[in-house]
């Protein structure tokens, strides 16, 4: 290309864009818990290329993965106060800020599997959970999946019984504190990053999580029992500073949302085996022993955990669970 025409296009683009990117790329500090091998690491690294590659080097996304910026609580706060630009909580860790209906995602058994939670994701409630994130200062970009959590502890899970008395580490969700207080556990609310520990010492007996989270942050090694319950999901609310994304020019912020859209489509069509593979791994370990329940098992698990939805009605409101069942097509 002629230089003139180069310096032309340039100086166009810089009209176009603004004086945001007058001085370097315009940078989107990313902050996540996880490790960079899991479902969400995965799906942020897509996103940063795509960033990258859609704005022309315009935007750099920075991922500070693995709590090393912000623990759970902590990040949310940053994102609203602006210093970060883009997270990707869990569901289950709205509720401190005031927005408790993405718990209804954490009720026990409602979703049987991943094309059902699409729908509802994909559908008008997804939009309208998103909207509520607005006036606490930030926006919904996508949903991303982890997986459906197994339970662990140093002792056989099998029974509802078994679960009595023993602590478990928690996400900050009253529903997933209703769901081990019907149990007879002891739920205990914990940072993701204290978990592994929490359990080392003994300070926690038990936990929930995803095979690929487990496995990422060792907790295998430290707990002797892993039941394959799949009673729960976890998946993530990509948000975004409101202010910050408001202020973007609107083709920059059509570029990433191209790129979110794909980095979104990449990751969710993965999730599923990186948390066959985690699963895998931690048996071929030798660390922890597979429980697998039977059908009158995981019945027996089931009805436990039933009163859970009457405990958080109020909560998260009876018509909300109603609305999230039609929307997935549950005919229960
Ligand atoms: C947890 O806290 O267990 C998970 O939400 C961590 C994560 O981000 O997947």
């Amino acid at each position: 290309m002629q230089k003139w025409v180069l310096g032309a296009l340039m100086a166009a683009l810089s009209v176009v864009i603004g004086p945001a990117t007058a001085h370097g790329p315009i940078i989107i500090k990313f902050s996540h818990v996880t490790t960079p091998d899991t479902p969400k690491g995965v799906a942020a690294q897509k996103f940063a290329e795509l960033a990258d590659k859609y704005t022309f080097g315009r935007v750099k996304v920075e991922i500070y993965p693995n709590s090393q910026l912000y623990k759970d609580k902590e990040e949310l706060e940053a994102l609203q106060l602006g210093a970060v630009q883009m997270l990707a909580p869990s569901n289950s860790k709205f509720g401190p800020i005031g927005i408790k209906e993405f718990e209804v995602f954490d009720l026990p058994y409602i979703l049987p599997d991943l094309a059902t939670l699409r729908k509802v994701t994909d559908g008008v409630l997804g939009e309208k959970l998103l909207n509520l994130l607005e006036p606490k200062g930030m926006v919904g970009l996508a949903y991303w999946d982890n997986g459906f959590k197994v339970m662990s502890a140093n002792k056989k899970l099998v029974a509802p019984a078994d679960y009595r008395g023993l602590k478990f580490r928690i996400q900050s969700s009253k529903v997933l504190e209703a769901q081990f207080r019907a149990l007879g556990a002891v739920p205990q609310v914990m940072a993701f990053s204290e978990v592994y520990q929490a359990l080392q010492t003994g300070v926690v007996d038990g936990q929930e999580n995803t095979p690929s989270n487990m496995y990422t942050q060792k907790m295998h090694e430290v707990q002797k029992y892993t039941t394959l319950t799949n009673h729960g999901y976890i998946g993530y609310v990509v948000v975004v500073n409101k202010k910050f994304w408001d202020e973007l020019p609107s083709e920059i912020r059509d570029q990433l949302k191209q790129a979110m859209r794909e980095a979104t489509a990449f990751g969710n069509a993965r999730s599923a085996q990186e948390n066959a593979d985690a699963l895998d791994a931690m048996v071929k370990s030798g660390k922890t022993e597979l429980v697998t329940l039977t059908p009158e098992q995981d019945a027996e698990m089931r009805k436990a955990m039933e009163p859970v939805y009457d405990d958080v009605g109020s909560r998260i409101s009876k018509s909300l669970i109603e609305d999230f069942r039609k929307a997935s097509g549950a005919t229960h």
